[in-house]
């Protein structure tokens, strides 16, 4: 029995979704232990293409048992919405999804002061998601967030939904100008109700489950979502998502000790991109960068916004190495770099002065003026797209791999060369 945490290596999108969806065909259980319908997790297979927000990738094989852990904050209605689609598509997720008792809830008013607040924010504005994701996890630290364990019909929790509805309508109205149509609270008491009697079925104790499962001698697999750079604590902050994004938040968001896990794999995109504000020493503003995000196809998968593009920060990665402790990478979207002529990865930056850093540095201020210094490389100038053998791949986009593993000092365990399942390289066990 293994128990293996996925994480995103930059700010996210690295391709976990695909990975997630290979590696829960030997997993007895797929763990989500943090952040919510901000992320967007792609799988492909035949000609099928499904995108996954809150519901761990692993519901695409047939056997494989889902939770949403206690670390998530869960909007009911996407949600919902989310399990019809599967249905739709002939994916059941009753007996095999589970969701945390002290999951939290998205409610209306924190996607309303969402998108007030960036409103409001205009030119410092953090570009998120708009999906609530921020004041959810305000309330759930303030102690004034609601749990699936809390919904209750009666008067006392009424009281709680009427205050909490009050108290958000006027913030939104005197502190951030919002000009209208308010939440009604016993409107948002109805909806409440009626969501969580449709998702009752699902709720139970998901620690428990988890443990109940390693006992029996499964794998269990943790996909994180969003990126480590975006991590509260140790991301680019403040440009960054709610929850701790990075390893250590896969305990503390499923309820497991960390004595229990064996495997911390990072998902590395070949190069780099971003999606909303915040710094990015490695964005490219020329023909390159446009050719990676035509070629890759560079647009969120939740919002459907233009990803920013760049080259590969090795910097970046040295500390996501160690914020995470790795102990694999699995390297994606190298096939998106099969026509360029030349590829470069950043192994430090000079500030105006020109002063040299090897990592970036906390100071926002400084960010702007960051030049990077590039390793060059020639490109492979040849199709790697679907090889699914090592030996196979072009003698130069071994270099580019072998280079990368030697700058970050952790093994590549995997090579993704396209967006479907049998389009993977597998080098060693990632249980
Ligand atoms: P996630 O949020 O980390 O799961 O990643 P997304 O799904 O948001 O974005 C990754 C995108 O790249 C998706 O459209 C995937 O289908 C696609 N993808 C994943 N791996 C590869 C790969 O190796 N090559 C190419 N060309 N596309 C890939
Ligand atoms: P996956 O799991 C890329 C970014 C937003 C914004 C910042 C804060 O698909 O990799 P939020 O709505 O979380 O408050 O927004 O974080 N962001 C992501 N960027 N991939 C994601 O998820 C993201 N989830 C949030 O664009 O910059
Ligand atoms: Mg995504």
């Amino acid at each position: 029995m293994t128990n293996t945490i996925v994480v995103g290596s930059q700010w996210g999108d690295e391709g976990k979704g695909k990975l997630v969806d290979i590696l829960a065909e030997q997993a007895g259980t797929v763990v989500r232990f943090q952040g919510g319908n901000n992320a967007g997790h792609t799988v492909m297979f035949g000609d099928k293409k499904f995108i996954l927000h809150l519901i761990p990738s692993g519901i695409l094989q047939d056997n494989t048992k889902c939770v949403i852990g206690n670390g998530l904050v869960v909007d009911l209605e996407a949600l919902i919405d989310e399990i019809k689609e599967l249905a739709d598509l002939g994916i059941n997720c009753a007996g095999r999804l589970f969701i945390s008792d002290a999951a939290n809830i998205i409610m209306p008013y924190h996607r309303l002061l969402d998108k007030a607040r960036e409103e409001r924010l205009k030119k410092n504005k953090i570009g998120t998601t708009g999906r609530g994701i921020g004041p959810a996890y305000e309330d759930k630290v303030g102690r004034v967030g609601i749990r699936f364990a809390d919904i209750e019909n009666n008067s006392i929790f009424k009281e709680k939904i009427d205050h909490f509805v009050n108290d958000k309508n006027l913030i939104l109205q005197h502190v951030l100008g919002f000009k209208g149509p308010f939440l009604n609270s016993d409107e948002v008491f109805e909806q409440l109700l009626t969501l969580h009697k449709e998702l009752e079925p699902y709720v139970c104790d998901t620690s428990e489950l988890i443990a109940e499962d390693m006992k029996t001698g499964q794998h269990i697999l943790f996909e994180g979502a969003q990126g480590s750079l975006l991590d509260i604590d140790h991301g680019t902050y403040p440009f960054v998502t709610s929850s701790n994004t990075t390893a250590g938040g896969a305990c503390a968001g499923s309820g497991i000790g960390p004595c229990k896990i064996d495997k911390v794999v990072a998902i590395v995109k070949a190069y780099t991109t971003r999606v909303g504000e915040g710094p990015f020493p490695t964005e490219l503003f020329d023909d390159d960068g446009k050719h990676l995000a035509k070629v890759g196809q560079e647009f969120g998968a939740t919002t459907g916004r233009p990803r920013r593009c760049g080259w590969f920060d090795a910097c970046l990665l040295k500390k996501t190495v160690r914020l995470n402790g790795f102990t694999d990478l699995a390297i994606t979207k190298m096939d998106v770099m099969d026509k360029m002529k030349t590829v470069k990865i950043c192994v430090g930056y000079t500030d105006k002065s020109g002063k040299k850093y090897n990592s970036l540095p906390s100071k926002q201020v400084l960010l702007p003026e960051l030049q990077p210094i590039y390793e060059e490389m020639e490109g492979w100038m040849s199709d790697t797209v679907g090889i699914t053998e090592y030996d196979k791949l072009p003698e130069k986009a071994k270099l580019f791999l072998k280079r990368i593993e030697d700058l970050l000092e952790v093994p590549i365990s995997a090579v993704s060369t396209g967006p479907k399942r049998e389009q993977t390289i597998l080098m060693n066990s990632f249980f």
